[in-house]
């Protein structure tokens, strides 16, 4: 199924046009705190640091993260709404970057490693096989003790669902059984999930390290210590002693 990414960037022009806040209208937005409070609702997440928004929109959330001390980089495919997350954060002094860019076309030379990177409800934008392409963007640039989370919306059922307009879809709503499977193939170690039930998709948040730094990397670390610091002296003493006890009969 093809997709239209670019059709986030006339509904934010009609957003803006209409006078709302932002995405989903001012009702939506008063509920900022909701998000904030699901991102850190576990420990494992660095409280300062680098930190990536995917799909920032006007920045609602980015504005709200750099507020609490974080160096804020934002990247939406809209024009329009990044534009207007500028706007925002030069009237109201809060800092951050903002940049138009297509997640789905990496590479994206000025994106860099991240302490926290946030899905701004964007993965469930992300169409059929361009999703692996974004989550291995995800996984690049995360920093090894880095946290990535993620807020989607998942399926009811064990389906795959696609909304769609004039043919294009704009909405991939896999299953939680697919979503995790996905994030576990790209190399993420889930750290916890959240499902909460809603009318017709519920929403999931899912908390996520990459792998390389799991108990897996100590495990390799004491099998290269056993090599080198027992296994390969043994071996060089036992053939020292072989070629020395050779030597001997020899010359007897
Ligand atoms: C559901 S909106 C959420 C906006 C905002 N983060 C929020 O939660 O209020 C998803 C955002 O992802 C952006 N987006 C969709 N596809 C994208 C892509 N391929 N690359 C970058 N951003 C994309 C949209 O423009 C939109 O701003």
């Amino acid at each position: 199924m093809n997709p239209n990414y670019l059709i986030h960037d006339e509904i934010y022009a009609q957003v803006k046009n209409a006078g709302l806040a932002g995405w989903g209208g001012n009702e939506r937005m008063a509920r900022e705190s909701e998000f904030i409070d699901r991102v850190f609702s576990i420990n494992d997440v660095p409280t300062a640091g680098k930190l990536l928004e995917l799909g920032c929109g006007e920045g609602h959330f980015s504005r709200r993260f750099a507020q609490l001390g974080y160096e804020v980089t934002g990247v939406d495919i809209s024009a329009t709404a990044i534009q207007w997350a500028k706007e925002k954060s030069l009237s109201m002094k809060i800092p951050g970057q903002f940049y138009v860019a297509d997640l789905t076309q990496p590479p994206l030379e000025f994106l860099e490693s991240y302490d926290v990177i946030i899905d701004g409800n964007c993965l469930h934008c992300i169409i059929g096989d361009d999703r692996q392409t974004f989550l291995h963007l995800v996984y690049t640039l995360l920093a090894s003790d880095g946290v990535f989370f993620v807020s989607s919306l998942c399926a009811k059922d064990d389906q795959n669902h696609y909304i769609s307009k004039a043919g294009f879809a704009y909405r991939h709503i896999p299953s939680v059984n697919h979503l995790l499977a996905e994030l576990s193939s790209v190399g993420f170690d889930v750290l916890s999930v959240n499902v909460y039930e809603r009318e017709q998709y519920n929403h999931i948040t899912v908390h996520l390290k990459n792998k390389h730094l799991a108990p897996k990397s100590l495990s390799q670390v004491s099998s290269l210590a056993f090599y080198h610091l027992i296994a390969i002296p043994v071996l060089a003493f036992s053939l020292g002693m072989f070629l020395c006890c050779n030597r001997h009969f020899y010359l007897q």
